[in-house]
């Protein structure tokens, strides 16, 4: 039998992971990923932004449409919104490290041409994409990670994860070997999905502050 891809429970990013040269070396080698089937389809990878000695981690869940065209997270209407929170928190967007639990776009498309809808990935593919973002932590060391929304929070703290219970509560849990402290929230589309989005953006603020003050 000749296999062209690793077998579904065999997805993993981690071969493709270099040990060393920090997050240019990162940046580069996640550019070529085929952990997972996710890079067919497609546009190019889209690794974190920001610097290596930024003291906030923001780990949402995948790029959007925006974010796949640009190949940099959180900039389309979901990270505009967030950048707005953000600085209303007091935490400055620019000094803070922005990632994703899974580094392509997930998406569903009618016909050639028309809309992508984005597509929520599913456990394989958080668990094939987690050695990138194990990666960005060690070498970041973040004094705290703001969990954007369920995915990331499934990725980084297991699938017994609910945002409900834990938004905007100081964790620390060990993660990847090291401990670290958290702040969940929800997702920042969520909040622009959300019935009453003033309501669910007070929401999410709260809990940004939360982070701000743990920040100190
Ligand atoms: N939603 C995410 O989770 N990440 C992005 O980068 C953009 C939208
Ligand atoms: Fe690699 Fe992650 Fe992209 Fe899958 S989603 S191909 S594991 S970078």
């Amino acid at each position: 039998m000749v296999r062209t891809e690793a077998p579904e429970d065999a997805y993993t990013a981690e071969p493709f992971v270099p040990g060393r040269g920090g997050l240019p070396a990162l940046r580069r080698a996640a550019a070529e990923c085929r952990g997972c089937p996710l890079h067919r389809d497609a546009t190019q990878t889209v690794f974190g932004a920001g610097d290596e000695d930024a003291r906030v981690m923001l780990v949402g869940e995948q790029p959007g449409d925006q974010e796949d065209r640009q190949g940099k997270p959180f900039v389309g209407p979901a990270g505009r919104l967030l950048d707005r929170a953000l600085e209303e928190a007091g935490i400055d967007p620019a000094e803070a490290y922005v990632t994703n639990a899974v580094k392509h776009f997930k998406f569903t498309q009618a016909e050639p041409r028309k809309r992508r809808i984005h597509k929520a990935p599913n456990l394989r593919e958080m668990t094939a994409c987690g050695p990138w973002l194990a990666a960005e932590l060690a070498v970041v060391e973040p004094e705290l990670i703001v969990v954007l929304g369920a995915t990331a929070g499934k990725a980084l703290l297991g699938s017994s994860f609910r945002v409900t219970q834990v938004r905007g509560t100081v964790l620390e849990e060990e993660i990847h070997g090291r401990p670290e402290r958290l702040v969940p929230t929800v997702h920042p589309s969520s909040v622009l999905r959300a019935d009453d989005r003033e309501a669910a953006y007070r929401g999410l603020l709260s809990d940004l502050r939360v982070a701000a003050q743990a920040l100190g």
